[in-house]
């Protein structure tokens, strides 16, 4: 028999489903507390020590590690990306036609590229490193361009019909060049969408996954803290830069409303409030990076702009 989500989907709108889901967060996020227990902390001298994060790593132990190069990995990316493509067109909705001229950003393996291309799209992909790129036969219809998406000189002004990118802005040292260079590139009337996570200050803000359990490790602890933690474990050091440290108010202000070089299509903010009790935990802590609980519960900016026709 059907679960009582999947009937609901059935027969509600997204919205509907939406809606529900959120509820369930609010009422989470109220019984943990965080928000007022945020609201009225005084920011703490410092983050936690060495100690503290052991007790931490004991009560959350790191999930089994992954073996990214084996063939289940690969064949979960190219699901990954399929899955990508349909999130894509269904917050575009009828916007990509069929022939458009897209460009990713950050495509890592390419297994956005490749399901996209499948649906009858010309694509380029982006990426600092060619390594990552999984050149195999799947890229029909995509070509690849080895560059910084903060200075995409080899690309053309205004050619593509859509630029897209996952899981990538926050990784780029800085989004404001790459959301610059994305904007150039899109043709007047075209569009830029971005799905990126998680961001810094998330439970997983470090992407750490199986290496340390610890949810908000990033915002609890400093990076040597961390370090000494990993080195006491015999697990392989971290890179500490692998992501950029952006707090979610510098992406708010990222996207500000901007009619004359964007107008916001969509935006919506996915959530993860799967540790939001640590929050109410170390309100001290995390108050040196925020005083508003949204900062520590954004995990996923998802956000459709589109580049005026006429220059303003
Ligand atoms: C976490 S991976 C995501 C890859 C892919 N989009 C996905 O979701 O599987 C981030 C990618 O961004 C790329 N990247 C980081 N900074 C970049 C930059 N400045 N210019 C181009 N690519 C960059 C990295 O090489 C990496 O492949």
């Amino acid at each position: 028999m059907a679960s009582l989500k999947q009937r609901i989907k059935a027969i509600a709108p997204v919205g509907l489903t939406h809606w529900a889901k959120t509820r369930a967060q609010h009422a989470r996020l109220k019984r943990s507390g965080a928000a007022e227990a945020l609201a009225a902390a005084q920011p703490a001298e410092a983050r936690l020590p060495l100690d503290a994060l052991r007790e931490l790593a004991a009560e959350f132990p790191p999930p089994p590690s992954i073996d990214w190069e084996g063939e289940a990995c690969v064949a979960a990316s190219a699901e990954l990306g399929q899955t990508r493509v349909q999130w894509m067109r269904k917050f575009l909705g009828s916007r990509l036609s069929p022939g458009a001229r897209c460009l990713e950003l950050g495509a890592g393996d390419g297994a956005v590229a490749s399901a996209l291309a499948q649906t009858g799209v010309q694509v380029l992909a982006v990426d600092i490193q060619r390594g990552v790129f999984d050149e195999t036969g799947l890229h029909t219809h995509v070509d690849f361009l080895e560059a910084d998406v903060e200075k995409l000189e080899a690309v053309e002004d205004d050619r593509f019909d859509l630029v897209y990118s996952f899981d990538s802005v926050e990784h780029f040292g800085n989004p404001e060049a790459a959301l610059a260079e994305a904007l150039r590139v899109t043709r007047p009337g075209g569009y830029v969408y971005l799905r990126f996570g998680p961001l810094y200050d998330a439970p997983d803000g470090k992407h750490l996954g199986d290496r340390l359990g610890v949810p908000y490790a990033g915002v609890l602890c400093e990076d040597e803290t961390i370090d000494a933690l990993m080195a006491e474990q015999g697990r392989d050091p971290i890179n500490h830069e692998y992501c950029n440290h952006w707090p979610l108010a510098r992406y708010r202000e990222l996207f500000a409303p901007r009619p004359e070089r964007y107008e916001i299509v969509r935006a919506f903010d996915h959530l993860d409030l799967s540790a939001v009790e640590l929050i109410a935990r170390f309100p001290e802590v995390f108050r040196r990076r925020a005083a508003m609980v949204d900062a520590f519960l954004v995990n996923v900016i998802e956000i459709l702009l589109r580049k005026p026709t006429q220059p303003r």
